[in-house]
């Protein structure tokens, strides 16, 4: 690895590279900045400066320059539309680190940016031109209380190592249901999550943390707190979360079941029927149930169309309940495939376990489209399905693509105080985007996934009568509005525009989902 005592010796290379014409690069995300004003004439104060700081960060801290292998690992990204560039990576060994390199950032008015498992995919993003990334991945741990009711998990913990770790000592909380994916990636934005049904989002676990303000302060933050409010929804606008205590419960349930169901795509308005029906029941859907649903090419199932992938899943079981299974065995799916285990083999039965597809960073583009539903409009599923059919079907660039349900279960959601945070879409029972995936091929292809993705979820939204989009930020497009992420109503609107002045005035936060 490289260290940052290295640094002298690297930092005259690095001066040469920055001055070579962006066309010479190769395909990682790092541009010179275009006027050239961070190189100076070779060695830069900047430079200077940057190798001062480097000796103040701890010795954990670690600093990547662009053509190495580190660099290239720091800076690849899950989709590369629209990604941020970087000229430097900071590895921050400790919170102390964070707080100097933001301090140094703002000294030269330098751009930074959090960098956790780099799943964040909103185009916003993109107006990242160059700077500074700040590479979360040192710090990652979790440390169970000794009263067992909380844990203490680093800025830079992934989501499985949460989920071993309190496993092993008998505990839980909601994270995100994505091996691969950062713990408090999610978190920021709300967080969906497998156990949310029961105990709530991801945020609603937070208990305190420590932030890395825009003025590079590092504070502990908690719900006596004005910004307690905004770092559970709209986290990724106000700081750089090092620490997060978060509720933990015993492990109530550790059975889990799930029976896989594929139908052919005639089937759309019986299983979505069946569904309102049978597993949403009026938005009260049961606590121990959530199912999923994909459209996807499966060319063995159906060579022709895309097939409706439909799991339903429960807790506490070692079968799913003929209650729940049976209205949808009678619609007469292609394949029906049960399997029983625990919790930690939820990631894997639906596809996004730490060796799946989803998890790999293949440079692909991988745009999402979301909109929440209160309940399936079948109409408007049969209307979305047949449009999703016939531009993502056969050899269309686009057949990799995922039409994506989420059905969990709401209880624990909905019991938390809308007000009480953020995050504004309790009101909300299913989570669903297009997932338009492609092989990069310039701004056309762009332009068309675009546009199709939106009119993919405007079908939805027609379906719902709803005037509102409710898109969730950590899954948004970047084209939405900010009351689309954030929430229609004026007093949010006020509370998030006022705590953004307090806190980040100059708008240092401000490349995900931002206010302003
Ligand atoms: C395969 C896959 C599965 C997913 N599963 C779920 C899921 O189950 N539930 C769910 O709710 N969402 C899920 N998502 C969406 C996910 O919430 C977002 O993609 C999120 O941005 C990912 O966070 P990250 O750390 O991977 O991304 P990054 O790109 O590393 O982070 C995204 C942004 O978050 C901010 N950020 C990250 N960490 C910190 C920190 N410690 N302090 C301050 N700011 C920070 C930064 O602004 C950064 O730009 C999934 C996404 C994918 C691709
Ligand atoms: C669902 O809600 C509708 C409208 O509020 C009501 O008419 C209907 O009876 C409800 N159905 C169930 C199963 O609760
Ligand atoms: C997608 O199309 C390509 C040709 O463009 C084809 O080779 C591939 O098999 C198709 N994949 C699926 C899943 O249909
Ligand atoms: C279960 O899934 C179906 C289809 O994915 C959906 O209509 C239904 O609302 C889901 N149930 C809940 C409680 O979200
Ligand atoms: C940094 O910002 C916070 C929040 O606005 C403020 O309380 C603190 O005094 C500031 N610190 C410095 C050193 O300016």
């Amino acid at each position: 690895m490289m260290h940052w005592r290295n640094l002298e010796v690297l930092l005259a290379a690095v001066m040469v590279a920055w001055a070579v014409p962006s066309s010479c690069l190769k395909a990682s995300p790092v541009a010179p900045r275009g006027d050239g004003s961070w190189i100076e004439g070779g060695v830069s104060p900047r430079a200077n400066a940057l190798q001062q700081m480097g000796a103040q960060l701890s010795a954990e801290a670690e600093i990547y320059f662009p053509w190495s292998d580190e660099f290239d690992a720091a800076t690849t990204r899950w989709s590369v539309l629209e990604a941020p560039k970087v000229n430097v990576v900071v590895v921050p060994g400790t919170a102390e680190d964070v707080a100097l390199t933001i301090k140094f950032a703002n000294k030269f008015h330098l751009p930074f940016l959090a960098y956790n498992s780099a799943h964040g995919a909103i185009t916003t993003l993109g107006r990242m031109n160059y700077g500074i990334e700040i590479y979360l991945s040192q710090l990652s741990g979790v440390e169970i209380a000794a009263d067992g009711q909380t844990a203490t998990i680093g800025g830079g913990t992934l989501s499985k190592v949460v989920t071993d770790a309190l496993w092993d000592a008998g505990k839980q909380t909601v994270t995100g249901t994505c091996e691969c994916v950062s713990a408090l990636g999610p978190a920021l934005g709300g967080g969906h999550g497998w156990l949310q049904g029961r105990h709530g989002l991801v945020a609603d676990q937070f208990v305190s943390m420590d932030i890395v303000l825009a003025n590079g302060t590092l504070t502990t933050i908690d719900e006596s707190s004005d910004l307690w409010w905004a770092v559970k929804g709209a986290g990724h606008n106000f700081g750089i979360v090092t620490s997060v205590t978060s509720t933990i419960y015993d492990i109530e349930h550790s059975d889990w079941a799930i029976e896989t169901l594929i139908f052919t795509g005639d089937k759309v308005e019986e299983v979505y029927q069946a569904a309102n029906d049978h597993l949403l029941q009026n938005g009260t859907q049961p606590v121990d149930i959530i199912n999923w649903s994909y459209w996807l090419n499966n060319p063995d199932a159906d060579p022709e169309n895309p097939v409706i992938l439909f799991w339903i899943i429960q807790e506490g079981v070692t079968a799913v309940d003929s209650a729940y299974l049976q209205p949808f065995l009678d619609i007469g799916p292609i394949v029906d495939a049960p399997d029983a285990g625990t919790y930690l083999d939820l990631a894997a039965w639906t596809g996004i376990s730490a060796d799946d597809a989803p998890c790999q960073k293949a440079g692909l583009v991988n745009p999402r489209f979301p909109t929440y539903l209160k309940e399936y409009d079948v109409a408007a599923q049969r209307e979305a399905y047949d449009l999703f059919a016939s531009s993502v079907g056969g050899d269309s660039v686009f057949n990799n693509s995922l039409f994506m349900f989420e059905g969990y279960s709401t209880q624990g959601v909905k019991a938390v105080d809308e007000e009480s945070a953020a995050f504004a879409f309790r009101e909300d029972n299913l989570l669903t985007a297009p997932l338009l995936s492609y092989v990069p091929d310039g701004e056309e292809l762009d332009e068309q996934a675009k546009v199709l993705g939106n009119q993919l979820r405007q079908i939805l939204r027609d379906g719902s009568g709803s005037e509102e989009l409710h898109a969730y930020v950590n899954y948004a497009y970047g084209d939405e509005t900010v009351e689309q992420w954030y929430g229609y109503e004026e007093w949010r609107q006020e509370k998030l525009a006022m705590l953004k002045e307090k806190y980040d005035p100059e708008g240092k936060f401000s490349f995900f989902g931002p206010i302003a």
